[in-house]
């Protein structure tokens, strides 16, 4: 081992030896940096007046939420005259086939979710009921709030389309749920 340097350690692992080179000084300066750094940095962020992203992210929200009000849904006047839209029927129909059928059948007759066809209903059978429960979902039942995850317009159509099922024969309906609809 005669080409290794002097400064190296002691000790020799089958050949294997450990030079004892000093570490270079940008990287010495690097480090006690970053622990003045980190000094500054913590008592700044976690004690002092600096916001963490939880909270920087909840004052946006809260600055987003006030200058973007929730647009109320519609009310039943004004979705009467969509219901009998055929466009929107159709519509609703693409958003069912997609994001319903695994709960409500492909028919809705229900599964997990209720049977949309018979004349029950757990939370009412108006187009605002169906639209309301559609967008804000039964976060305990399992039923999802779509509202956040689709556009309204989808929220709407989909729920014209679903008040539009009742009357119709599923394959296999569910038994009913809720209280029969006046
Ligand atoms: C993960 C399963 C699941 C999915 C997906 C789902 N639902 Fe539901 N839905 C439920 C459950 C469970 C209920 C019953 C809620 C309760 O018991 O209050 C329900 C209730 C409803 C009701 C009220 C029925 C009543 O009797 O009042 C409507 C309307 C409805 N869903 C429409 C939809 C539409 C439209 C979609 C697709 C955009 C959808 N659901 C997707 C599970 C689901």
């Amino acid at each position: 081992m005669s080409d290794v340097p002097d400064r190296s350690f002691d000790y020799d692992y089958d050949g294997i030896q450990e030079y004892d080179n000093p570490l270079p000084r940008w990287w010495v300066y690097l480090f006690i940096g970053t622990i003045i750094f980190a000094a500054v940095y913590y008592p700044y962020y976690h004690f002092g007046s600096g916001k963490l992203p939880s909270q920087q992210w909840a004052e946006d929200m809260e600055e987003w939420n006030r200058l973007h009000p929730p647009v109320p849904l519609p009310n039943e006047d004004e979705l009467m005259p969509m219901s009998s839209d055929k466009g929107v029927l159709e519509r609703g129909k693409g958003v069912f086939a997609t994001r319903c059928v695994s709960c409500h059948g492909p028919d809705g007759g229900g599964q997990v979710g209720p049977n949309l066809t018979d004349d029950y209903a757990i939370h009412g059978y108006s187009r605002a009921n169906i639209v309301k429960v559609v967008n804000d979902g039964v976060a305990a039942k399992g039923m999802i709030a779509w509202g956040p995850q689709l556009s309204r317009e989808d929220v709407v159509a989909v729920g014209l389309y679903a008040y539009s099922l009742r009357g119709s024969k599923p394959a296999n309906p569910k038994a009913p749920q809720g209280d029969p609809i006046r």
